[in-house]
């Protein structure tokens, strides 16, 4: 999988991909992931990007012309360009799942107030991480990249996410290390007992039980 992300801020993503399971999926070519800067696509001769809003009030605005450039430049026939904007779909696994079978993304990182509207064309599909409002996309670009990147082939083991959070919509079963007594809290015997069936019924009943005390929403969508 290749991903192209496009922000004005790319030393924002430093960190995120020389660190761990990012770090190693790029070194063992899982995935490709640049990071490109908007500006470098501006015509104008101060590489301005934004300008203020017609009708007033609104703050900066990005401007489309530097953001079309870009995305014609990296789009090929396979691209999913992707805007992330609070104004997208909410965000969840399923759509990490389905992310992760593209071969080719291009994530464009709103900033400032907004937009112009006439990006949104340029769009496949607009993406929120949550219902609160972030300084910008670069965040969220990380967040969707993240998500994906951990699911391709080889990246983790398989059994990882199958004992995911959100995976058939329950939350994780809870898991201990050792010591098994740590200042009287102990790990269930179950655990202990080395006997596998009863410990992913166990595992089960825990995921169901901690799924309808905190999230009891997820367990409607199973239904
Ligand atoms: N940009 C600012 N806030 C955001 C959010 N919650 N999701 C996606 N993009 C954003």
């Amino acid at each position: 999988m290749k991903i192209d992300i496009l922000t004005l801020f790319p030393s924002m993503f430093d960190g995120f991909l020389h660190e761990s399971i990012i770090k190693r999926a790029i070194e063992s070519k899982k995935v490709e992931i640049n990071v490109h800067d908007i500006r470098e696509f501006s015509l104008d001769k101060h590489k301005k990007v934004d300008d203020y809003g017609f009708g007033g009030g609104q703050g900066m605005v990005l401007m489309p012309q530097p953001i079309f450039d870009a995305v014609e430049h990296y789009k090929t026939e396979n691209s999913k360009v992707i805007l992330v904007t609070p104004q997208g779909n909410v965000y969840n696994q399923r759509e990490a799942y389905f992310l992760a079978h593209e071969s080719h993304l291009i994530i464009v990182c709103g900033h400032y107030e907004g937009f112009d509207e006439r990006i949104r064309t340029l769009a496949d599909m607009e993406i929120s991480i949550g219902d609160y409002v972030l300084t910008g996309g670069e965040l969220p670009s990380m967040v969707i990249t993240d998500s994906v990147v951990r699911l391709l082939d080889g990246v983790i083991t398989e059994k990882s996410h199958i004992a995911d959070s959100f995976h058939n919509n329950l939350l994780d079963y809870p898991v201990y290390t050792k010591p098994v007594d740590f200042r009287g809290m102990k790990v269930p015997d179950v655990l202990l007992s080395g006997h596998h069936a009863n410990i992913e019924k166990w595992r089960y009943e825990e995921q169901i039980k901690r799924t309808k005390i905190r999230r009891p929403d997820l367990l409607e969508r199973n239904e």
